[in-house]
């Protein structure tokens, strides 16, 4: 059958066979998929940014209520061990996913009675431990930093020992933006880091000389359908990402696919279906895995602009049961994210090639108010345009 690019092939054989699509009867029903996010920040709000113009609406489940989310759907305020809250919201979206990986796995669990869930559980757990983690990552054979558990002053004397020194201790969950780590350069430390972070499972492990630090942003289908996205370089400052270059420049083939590799062998245990991270450091002696994602990734933003679909959009599609879009990247792209401080938006907007996203929230020391984005045709073009950007007050 030939037709052209805008010529009328017969519906039925455009049709996409939406099998198991949550899709496919919301569709029918009435005006689109009703997805539910737990959680309320940036990240639900480029979800949902991406989702809508596929016919897709957002409910989203937070404690507190706010700004990012509202401006996109509608926000449902509950704890997240309020059992009658949670199915009252699941009971009224047609597929639940989450932008954060600190919700409760027992929130998870309450909400699967009633619809399902994407990322699985399992991803979740996992990616709240970093004792898990890495474990986890040693199964699969994927290369992590020296490392040794620790539940008392005496096995962290212990690790320090075994492990040596420099080391950054590290509680085990909840950490975020480098909060909840503290380095150790002599024995002599260990007592006040112990202090500071315990008493609380915690992981003390070796400081990593990297030349670089990396990411890998992968999508995984319900058929098991697996995309990576081009790897990124990021460079963080006090715990915080605060750029992202992708794709990363002078990357060996040979470390690409071991990246990939290590993607897809996490994404295939864990019957994974959703977008995916994992963040690493390039050393000497090959990549190091640091840490996982079960979600969108700050190291993605870059992809609404400089993919040809955003890891936004992979998500919603994923979870909702629908084909993947295509990973290849368009142009060369450099994220910033800013930080604490609004930059003037018409200094921003003047510099070519940038896409200024503000995610509503109000000024705060270390916060994420919102990211800028240069994409570019050539290196040159990113590397002058981003100078230009740079040296506007509060960013970078
Ligand atoms: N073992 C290590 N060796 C060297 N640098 C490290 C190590 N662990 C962490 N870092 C540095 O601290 C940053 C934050 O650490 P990590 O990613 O483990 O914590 P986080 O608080 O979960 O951060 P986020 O969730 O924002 O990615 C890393 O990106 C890296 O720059
Ligand atoms: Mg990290």
């Amino acid at each position: 059958m030939r037709h052209d690019a805008l010529g009328a092939a017969p519906a039925a054989a455009l049709a996409y066979r939406l099998a198991d699509s949550v899709t496919e009867t919301a569709q029918r029903e009435a005006g689109g998929v009703r997805v539910g996010i737990l959680g309320a920040g940036q990240l639900g709000q480029m979800l949902a940014l991406a989702g809508i113009p596929l016919g897709m609406r957002f409910t989203f489940f937070s404690p507190t209520q706010s700004e990012s989310a509202e401006a996109v759907g509608d926000v449902v305020i509950g704890e997240y061990d309020d059992a009658a809250a949670l199915r009252s919201f699941a009971s009224s979206v047609d597929v639940v996913t989450y932008e954060f990986e600190n919700v409760s796995s027992d929130a998870v669990t309450e909400i699967e009675q009633v619809c399902p869930v994407w990322p699985p559980r399992a991803a979740l757990v996992t990616s709240q431990d970093r004792g898990l983690e890495k474990q986890q990552f040693e199964q699969l054979g994927i290369p992590v930093a020296p490392y040794r558990l620790v539940g008392s002053l005496a096995d962290l004397e212990t690790a320090v020992r075994d492990v040596g020194m420099p080391g950054i201790l590290k509680t085990r969950r909840f950490g975020y933006d480098g909060k909840g780590q503290t380095r150790i350069a002599a024995r002599s430390e260990a007592e006040a880091a112990w202090n500071a972070l315990g008493p609380a499972p915690l992981v003390y492990e070796g400081l990593v000389e990297f030349e670089r630090e990396l990411s890998v942003i992968a999508v995984r289908s319900r058929d098991g359908t697996t995309h990576c996205y081009p790897v990124a370089e990021n460079r963080h400052r006090d715990g915080i990402l605060r750029t992202s270059l992708a794709p990363a420049d002078h990357l060996t083939d040979a470390k690409r696919h071991q990246a990939e590799g290590y993607a897809r062998a996490l994404l295939g245990a864990f019957g994974y279906v959703g977008v995916f991270a994992i963040e690493m450091f390039d050393t000497a002696a090959g990549l190091i895995v640091n840490e996982m994602a079960p979600r969108v990734h700050n190291s993605g933003h870059w992809t609404i602009e400089g993919a040809e679909t955003s890891q936004f959009e992979n998500h919603v599609r994923a979870v909702c049961g629908l084909p993947l879009g295509d990973c290849a990247p368009v142009g060369y792209s450099a994220m910033f994210n800013l930080i604490g401080q609004h930059p003037d938006s018409a200094r921003v907007l003047a510099v070519p090639d940038v896409h200024l996203h503000l995610y509503g929230k109000s000024e705060r020391a270390g916060r994420k108010l919102g990211h800028v984005t240069v994409r570019s045709r050539s290196r040159e073009d990113l590397q002058r345009h981003a100078e230009a950007l740079r040296a506007i007050p509060s960013i970078v």
